[in-house]
């Protein structure tokens, strides 16, 4: 059985092999005579909102072949609280797949444990898998690759985007430098955990962008987070605009995972000049998971 639980868990050739069949996915999108979740239906399970994963997988699951079932967890028993291992026990005998967006990592992990079918997390407060294999391969599309490369990522760098991005250096071996204030770095026992030399911390974001090829950023406040006025002042000096692009490398890209909130994070100026990369990050989204969900189905034994 394969799940797509994080990008900590997962192995590098793996993740170069889920982009390598994104790459022909997105090439053949229409004309592609694989239709591998033919007669299966795919439960989107959501407990936080969400427009670009929501419609990426119900649109790919369409274009493979399959039905996509939206679960708003509120409106299942699951939000009145029956447990997931037994939510997990009941879909797992009605519908081929799952994707979950939740809030406790643990919580995907379990339903993957129950189920006994193939589960993918569609974002924990822990980290957003899916995401960073469709930056990935933008990174690819724009610049040929990441080997030699320096990512920057700027801003919340406890956020799930900060960390899954972590495991990504680890496994690729990209140069990662994280701008962040000190109240919101990576945790030093994940650090730890993880003890990738390529890997930086800096609380001066123009130290993290200094040479940078690649600049990321994501929301300062993430869902359920709404209102923490005080961690935006602190991210307030980290907002990725003009001033701070100017120490990156020439020929720099700017990603946001999107959804973006202007003058906060990013400017309206820059995340306007780098739309074009910016939109099809989130295109990227689709190809992607078509990739994870087809190779997920052919391992699958029914
Ligand atoms: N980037 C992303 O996951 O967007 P949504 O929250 O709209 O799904
Ligand atoms: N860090 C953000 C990502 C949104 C796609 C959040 O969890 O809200």
């Amino acid at each position: 059985m394969e799940h797509l639980l994080s990008i900590e868990s997962m192995y590098p050739q793996n993740m170069v092999k889920y982009i390598d069949h994104a790459v022909t996915l997105k090439t053949r999108r229409g004309e592609h005579e694989e239709f591998p979740l033919t007669g299966q239906v795919w439960a989107l399970i959501f407990s936080k909102s969400s427009t670009r994963t929501r419609v990426s997988f119900e649109v790919g699951i369409r274009e493979l072949g399959g039905s996509p079932l939206f679960l708003s967890a509120n409106d299942i028993q699951l939000g009145r609280g029956e447990p997931i291992k037994d939510t997990a026990r009941v879909l797992g005998r009605m519908v081929h797949g799952a994707i979950i967006r939740t809030y406790a990592q643990d919580d995907v992990e379990e339903f993957a444990s129950f189920s006994g079918i193939p589960t993918i997390n569609a974002l924990t407060d822990d980290e957003h898998p899916c995401q960073i294999l469709a930056d990935l391969l933008t990174i690819r599309e724009k610049l040929g690759g990441w080997d030699g490369r320096k990512i920057a990522f700027v801003g919340d760098g406890y956020s799930n985007m900060a960390r899954s991005w972590c495991w990504a250096a680890k496994h690729l071996g990209f140069q990662l430098a994280i701008g962040s204030p000190e109240t919101c770095q990576p945790p030093s026992d994940f650090l730890d955990r993880i003890a990738a030399p390529n890997i930086s911390i800096a609380s001066n974001p123009a130290e993290a962008v200094a040479g940078a090829d690649v600049i990321n950023t994501d929301v300062w406040l993430s869902m359920g987070q709404e209102g923490q006025a005080d961690k935006e002042a602190q991210l307030a000096p980290y907002q990725v605009n003009k001033t701070l692009l100017k120490e990156a490398a020439p020929q720099h890209i700017v990603l946001h995972c999107l959804p973006a909130y202007r003058d906060k994070e990013i400017s309206e100026d820059v995340l306007e000049q780098h739309a074009d990369t910016i939109f099809q990050q989130a295109e990227n989204r689709l190809h992607i998971q078509k990739g994870i969900m087809a190779r997920m189905a052919k391992h699958r034994v029914i």
